[in-house]
């Protein structure tokens, strides 16, 4: 058979409502961010993730962190200068990045994206879904990288949620030094500067709980990964604890 192929009509692309619905190529389906708050089966996985967290003995890692993480990952693309539909795919995956923890710990990223997966993949553009699960996947220092601009501000919204807050002990001879680097910090704000081109995570942290120097030794491998995060956005990353810089 020859000749010319009749040009394929014009598909219709996915992408982002004016009310923040995602929508597909064939349709109307899609999620909005509340939809996927609003979620029961997601919901679950966040309550049960949570409760395998503080089984092991971790630090608080249910719907307050899962909302601050896309509530910062979204901020992060927007002031980086991205669109609204990257911004609203780093708030999805930010909200859902600590799912595998359900399972267990180890490789939480990459069983969490697979989770995820199953449970939005006859409801999301493969493309935007792909996108979420590789952030998800990839938001752990041991096993991480920025592979996209989604994922990057995905690990900086992560890595910047330290906060007393986030701490279940009470009796404080219990005290790791992640309860106590996390205790310590009174304050945590990622600032990003679209001039400067510069993202600091800005920390005010009690030197009666915890040394600064407590913080680097378990966070050195975070902040590393940041760094490559905010390259990824085209940034430079800052670290600064009770105003002096650091890194
Ligand atoms: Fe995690
Ligand atoms: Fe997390």
């Amino acid at each position: 058979m020859s000749g010319t192929a009749e040009p394929a009509p014009p598909t219709p692309q996915g992408g982002i409502t004016p009310e923040g619905r995602i929508t597909t190529p064939e349709g109307p389906r899609g999620l909005s961010f509340e939809e996927i708050q609003g979620d029961p089966e997601l919901s679950s996985f966040i309550s049960a993730a949570d409760r395998v967290m503080e089984g092991m003995g971790y630090t608080e890692h249910g719907f307050r962190h899962a909302n601050l993480t896309a509530r910062i990952a979204y901020n992060v693309l927007i002031r980086s200068g991205h669109d609204e539909h990257t911004a609203n795919l780093g708030c999805a995956a930010g909200y859902l990045h600590d799912v595998g923890n359900m399972l267990t710990r180890d490789a939480h990223g990459q069983t969490g994206g697979l989770l995820v997966y199953h449970a939005l993949r006859d409801r999301m553009p493969s493309q935007d879904l792909s996108t979420i699960v590789a952030a998800i996947a990839n938001h752990e220092e041991d096993q991480g990288y920025s592979v996209s601009e989604v994922s990057a501000a995905v690990i900086l919204a992560d890595k910047s949620d330290v906060h007393r807050s986030r701490v279940r002990k009470t009796g404080r001879p219990e005290f790791d030094i992640h309860d106590r680097v996390n205790f310590a910090a009174e304050q945590s704000f990622l600032r990003v500067d679209s001039t400067a081109k510069t993202i600091t995570l800005e920390l005010t942290i009690d030197p009666q709980i915890s040394q600064v120097m407590e913080y680097f030794e378990i966070f050195l491998g975070r902040m590393q990964l940041c760094r490559m995060a905010a390259d990824a956005l085209g940034c430079r990353f800052k670290l600064l604890i009770n105003d002096a810089e650091l890194a």
